[in-house]
């Protein structure tokens, strides 16, 4: 029998041969998963890389008589969900809550995600997991809070992309996509009553090109107003 070691959802961590294992996933050998090194508590988070791109990286390529090693880029980034899940109705819930984000923040500023339920009997039991097949999103974690100095874009852009070449027009970019970003979370909490977690470590990225990404979202709360208003 797979995976004989426990739960998956109360492992710490999972590696990309644990994943492999798992009674769900059909293993073709043409992806290869590797744990991301930034990790949540609320999912397990693999990169979905393509076996071509792992030998490029692992033996090279030659370049202009030199040999290189390019870091495999994740084409996909598969999230299984820690949540236990009693009944189907529950997970279902949960896909509406992403459903309801994206209504709201639209395809530019949301990291899609294929969300799908797997039936997870690598212990034994049949148990319900949720599991989404997301888009990555290359670029630098956004700390809503970490925004200091008169031009904090343009310090974020000189620290997070020093070599990226056009920093005016990035810059320009994000404070776009920033502005309208924040537009429709806004409508999204007045229309909705609910939020994501915009405070937690690397829920934003901001790509180099300058736009804005919400990647954790499985990560929405009802919003509690207090007596003041
Ligand atoms: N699609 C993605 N593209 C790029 N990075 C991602 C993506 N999904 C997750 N990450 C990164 O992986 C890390 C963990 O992701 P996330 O915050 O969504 O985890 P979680 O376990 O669902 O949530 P929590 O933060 O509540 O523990 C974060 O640093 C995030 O930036
Ligand atoms: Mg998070």
């Amino acid at each position: 029998m797979k995976n004989q070691s426990g739960d998956i959802r109360d492992k710490t961590s999972l590696t990309g041969e644990e994943v492999v294992q798992l009674n769900f996933i059909n293993d073709s050998g043409k992806y290869y998963f590797r744990k991301h090194n930034r990790q949540g508590m609320r999912s397990h988070v693999l990169e979905v890389l393509s076996t071509e791109d792992i030998l490029r990286e692992t033996n090279g390529e030659i370049v202009d008589g030199i040999r290189l090693y390019p870091r495999a880029v994740p084409k996909y980034m598969l999230r299984i969900l820690r949540n236990r899940f009693t009944t189907l109705q529950e997970t279902l819930d949960e896909i509406k809550t992403y459903h309801l984000v994206l209504k709201f923040l639209e395809a530019e500023c949301i990291a899609l995600s294929n969300e799908f339920v797997v039936d997870y009997t690598s212990t034994g039991k049949s148990k319900i997991v949720l599991c989404g097949l997301q888009e990555y999103v290359h670029g630098a974690i956004l700390d809503p809070w970490g925004f200091v100095g008169e031009t904090p874009l343009a310090t974020f852009y000189q620290s997070r992309f020093p070599r990226e070449k056009f920093h005016e027009k990035s810059i320009r970019k994000a404070r776009d996509s920033i502005a309208t970003f924040v537009a429709r979370m806004r409508k999204m909490i007045t229309e909705s009553g609910y939020v994501t977690d915009l405070a937690g470590n690397g829920n934003l990225i901001l790509t180099g090109a300058g736009d804005i990404k919400l990647v954790d979202i499985n990560n929405i709360i009802k919003v509690s107003l207090d007596s003041s208003r």
